[in-house]
């Protein structure tokens, strides 16, 4: 039962001692699209110039963000990774873009993409390098910080390549104080945990102070495989990463991969379920202008996104691992719950466990309503503590449903009602 002994843990501890960044950005999970995972460093403008990364590239996808909906969905970021950069720094030791690629610079990419009402993000690097081997920001902060300002960039990812790890913590805190004196608001995202956790625990505290989110585990690709070993980190790490998870402040397990070629649909589903459970930012790093549409509806499903924005800002945790399932929960406003319940056994067909399993399910006295989100939306109706309902769920997919619990009292006051209107 690790569940219960971590959910008491949980519910008595202090809420997150630190602060978070005080920038007023990412007070719910950022969203938005990422080119990394996707395109990666394909430079090759010549050979494939759909693909590479571009000025073009990005106009594309910000262009798609408004026309099919992702912008309306909550979906805002279009961010640059690694390898946009020049190889060399201007006369004044400032970043450029590479000039073939990106002709009109990146003042102007962001001014096409703000025109969208979407924002721009780019990326640097902690270190000398970026793990690409484009020049890093290492002397550079505050020239890199201010030109970012002066480009008028929205937000940052900060990658921690080619840096002495025991320096990394003041890499980061000076970036980050660097950022703000330029009196520009740019979310900042962080991979300091990821590049410390090899050396030392690291002070999550001082993280949260510091940065929007961060990235603790290795980069995603487009597999099961990783999309698993992302989910046995987080739950074999949650007691440390969880607490410090709030408005603010988030943990980072790396970008969605729905809609690329790796995943099959019930497996896509359970990464949007569980990204959604673990309060995690959501950027798409997957190609709209070629994306099916059930991968798309799912990438939109308002319902979920709900549940990932959700005010409250608490992390979900694995609460029992149970005959091949894992239970995820997330505590929500209005006292609701959100339930994950991935099916880890890889063979045979759709399996069921009955939603009294859930340890959360003790909320559901006297009753709850539970609706039914994935694999598709149902409404359940309101159910007693003995719910016989049971979640069928199939292989390396995961039902998604939420939890409202309806107190005696209110039912008295509804069946009065009732009973007046009649
Ligand atoms: C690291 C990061 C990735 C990506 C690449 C770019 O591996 O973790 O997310 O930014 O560098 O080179």
């Amino acid at each position: 039962m690790i569940g219960f002994v971590f959910l008491l843990r949980l519910l008595v501890s202090i809420r997150p001692g630190a602060e978070a960044l005080d920038n007023g950005l990412a007070l719910t999970p950022t969203m938005g699209w990422l080119h990394w995972e996707r395109f990666m460093c394909n430079i090759d403008c010549d050979k494939d110039p759909e693909n590479c990364i571009s000025e073009r590239l990005y106009m594309q996808m910000a262009d798609m963000m408004v026309k099919e909906g992702w912008r309306e969905a909550g979906y805002e970021y279009v961010c640059i990774d690694d390898c946009w950069p020049s190889h060399q720094r201007d006369a004044q030791g400032r970043l450029q873009a590479d000039p073939k690629r990106f002709p009109g610079g990146i003042k102007k990419l962001a001014e096409y993409i703000h025109s969208k009402g979407l924002k721009l993000g780019i990326y640097a690097d902690v270190g000398k390098n970026t793990c690409a081997g484009y020049p890093g920001s290492l002397g550079h902060y505050e020239t890199d910080a201010q030109t970012f300002a002066d480009w008028n960039v929205d937000l940052l990812k900060f990658d921690g390549c080619f840096m002495d790890w025991t320096l990394l913590g003041e890499g980061y805190t000076n970036m980050s104080t660097a950022l703000n004196q330029t009196g520009r608001s740019i979310l900042y995202s962080c991979e300091w945990p990821l590049y410390e956790w090899p050396f030392k625990k690291p002070n999550y505290t001082a993280i949260r102070e510091t940065c929007n989110h961060w990235r603790n585990y290795n980069d995603v690709d487009d597999s099961w495989s990783s999309i698993k070993s992302i989910l046995d980190w987080t739950a074999s790490h949650q007691d440390t990463i969880v607490p410090p998870a709030g408005p603010g402040g988030w943990n980072d397990p790396d970008m969605l991969v729905i809609g690329n070629f790796g995943l099959s649909h019930d497996q896509q589903e359970s990464q949007m379920a569980l990204w959604a459970i673990m309060a995690a930012p959501l950027l798409m790093s997957n190609d709209l202008r070629h994306i099916c549409p059930r991968s798309k509806g799912l990438l939109q499903n308002r319902r979920i996104i709900e549940i990932s924005q959700d005010p409250l800002g608490r992390q979900g945790f694995c609460t029992i691992k149970v005959d091949n399932f894992e239970v995820w929960e997330r505590p929500l406003s209005h006292k609701r719950l959100a339930v994950a319940v991935l099916n880890r056994q890889e063979t045979g067909g759709p399996r069921g466990l009955v939603i009294r399993a859930v340890p959360g399910w003790k909320i559901c006295d006297p009753q709850c309503n539970v609706t039914q989100i994935l694999p598709e939306y149902r409404e359940l109706g309101v159910q007693p503590p003995k719910s016989k309902v049971v979640l069928s769920v199939n292989p390396s997919g995961t039902a998604l449903v939420t939890l409202t619990p309806i107190s005696s009292r209110f039912n008295m006051y509804e069946l009065q009602k009732q009973e007046t209107i009649l």
